[in-house]
């Protein structure tokens, strides 16, 4: 999985950590089968501290409907958890499954609920939506 400008929500923070995870979840895609425990173990640690961010923010700010957003940050660290312990045992390719549900859920869940999340946040402390600024892919002949 590579970094997509698509994946911009326009807070720093936020943008910082799911640069971050897409990382993660590339390394986890194309690492050798000997170093997948440990990206495993990077994955969950950092996506259990960045959904933990996600979670306080939204209660602090009283942002609505923060009961799916968390429900299913919470899904995905229990699942991380789960599949580091079958890695452990030896079952590689679980650990491999696991990373193109990663990547295929990942742009998902910034479009539908980070989103917001993201909007909400910006809008409370500038008054405004955010400002997001993609870069454009040009193709050359
Ligand atoms: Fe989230
Ligand atoms: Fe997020």
């Amino acid at each position: 999985m590579i970094w997509s400008d698509e994946l911009l929500l326009g807070h720093p923070a936020i943008d910082a950590e799911h640069r971050e995870l897409v990382a993660l979840i590339g390394a986890l895609l194309s690492c050798s089968e000997a170093r997948l425990g440990e990206h495993l173990q990077a994955f969950t640690e950092h996506a259990s501290a960045h959904f933990a961010d996600e979670d306080r923010e939204m209660a602090e700010t009283d942002f609505p409907a923060a009961g799916c957003h968390a429900d299913e940050h919470a899904k995905v660290v229990a699942s991380a958890r789960e599949v580091q312990a079958l890695v452990a045992e030896g079952d590689v390719a679980i650990g491999r499954r696991f990373a193109e549900e990663l990547a295929r859920w990942f742009p998902g869940h910034v479009a539908h609920l980070d989103s917001a999340l993201a909007h909400w946040l910006v809008k409370r402390r500038h008054g405004g939506a955010p400002l997001v600024l993609r870069r454009r892919l040009c193709a050359t002949a």
